[in-house]
């Protein structure tokens, strides 16, 4: 792989674009690596699993924790890699660690990895780096097939983690003899299903690219989300402060009432990440909460979804119609795009954000 703009003005963009084919690849790889791996994972044997993982990596498995769950029935808990490195908490006889690291290489993760493998974890890692240590030393690799990721925000490994994590997910639901119904449910094509949506979502770029001027005074911005969705409200909220340095909040749609409610006013955009889904009219009656306050919402949904809510919101980004369970893939494009042209229009340095590295490698 070589990195370059390829004619773009920054590598983020390049990048947000190259994600069907950074899912294409991924999964490619994930189908040929299974027909020769000589032992597999065997989740059937799991009590439980901890996911642990720094920045972006770290709400990849928040998104995986609501797919394990409900397809494969298994106890999730998903932490910091550096809380989860301090605590040394106890850790069960089978039990499993998956450890989520683009770089493979960031500190607290790796030392995570070292405490867990010194507690007799089963030790699992998603990586795009396939030498790095984090690699090196677990007991099963998957590999990120996205290519070298080189804007600092992640856009294009984190919806590359998501393939393998949902890959993971249905071979454990398969060893689990679990989540069948959603299995069938998502048919025989998820994968390209979720491709072809990716690409549909990104030609709504010029789309986003108007909506920004919401974001013309703001200093401040709120995400929600509730379900698979609300680690995307996060991610959404860690990308705008991350390289337009609007300060920006995640929020859980149910926890609203519960202290953010009091920052609404005509200032505040709130973006609301909203598809048609089993939660989706809990979300609408929050979104009705903040509007009723003058906040100025951004409704991202689906069709269905942006037609039911037409008068409650002040703009609306419609992305395709697809299952529930693969709505993280989709939804995390909007909030890429919406961020990344906001920081264009302000101006900042999107590649190269002030303060942060690619790479975390010391604490
Ligand atoms: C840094 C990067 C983030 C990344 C995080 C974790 O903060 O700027 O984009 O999500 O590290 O990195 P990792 O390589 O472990 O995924």
């Amino acid at each position: 792989f070589i990195a370059t703009k390829s004619g773009y003005d920054h590598y983020m963009f390049k990048e947000i674009l190259e994600q069907p084919e950074a899912l294409t690849r991924t999964w490619e790889g994930l189908a040929s690596t299974s027909l020769n791996q000589v032992e597999e994972m065997d989740f059937a044997k799991l009590d439980r699993l901890q996911i642990i993982a720094c920045g972006t990596s770290y709400y990849a498995g928040l998104v995986a924790k609501y797919w394990f769950e409900r397809m494969a029935n298994l106890i999730v808990e998903v932490d910091l890699a550096s809380e989860f490195r301090y605590r040394e908490p106890p850790m069960p006889s089978n039990g499993g660690c998956l450890f989520i690291s683009q770089s493979g290489e960031t500190a607290d993760t790796l030392a995570a990895l070292r405490f867990a493998k010194s507690k007799h974890q089963y030790c699992l890692s998603v990586v795009n780096a396939p030498q790095s240590s984090i690699a090196r030393e677990s007991d099963f690799v998957y590999r990120t097939l996205c290519g070298p990721e080189i804007g600092v925000a992640s856009t294009k490994a984190f919806t590359s983690q998501l393939a393998v994590l949902f890959d993971l997910v249905k071979q454990a639901a398969k060893q689990r003899n679990a989540g069948q119904h959603i299995i069938q449910e998502l048919g025989d094509t998820p994968e390209m299903d979720v491709i072809n949506a990716v690409q549909q979502a990104l030609n709504k770029a010029n789309k986003i690219e108007s909506i920004v001027r919401f974001f013309d005074d703001a200093t401040s911005a709120i995400f929600l989300g509730r379900g698979q969705c609300y680690p995307i409200a996060l991610e959404g909220a860690l990308k705008l402060k991350e390289i337009s340095y609007i300060h920006a909040e995640g929020y859980a749609a149910g926890e609203l009432k519960h202290g953010p409610i009091a920052l609404i006013d005509e200032n505040m955009p709130v973006v609301v990440i909203a598809p048609y889904d089993r939660l989706f009219e809990k979300t609408v009656s929050n979104l009705q909460e903040v509007r009723a306050r003058g906040a100025k919402v951004i409704l991202i949904s689906d069709k269905l979804g942006c037609e039911i809510c037409k008068e409650y919101a002040d703009c609306f980004i419609e992305m395709p119609t697809l299952h529930e369970t693969l709505a993280p893939f989709v939804y995390s494009i909007a909030v890429q795009l919406l961020s990344y042209f906001t920081a264009v229009q302000r101006g900042t340095d999107v590649d190269q954000p002030r303060n942060l590295a690619k790479s975390v490698t010391v604490e």
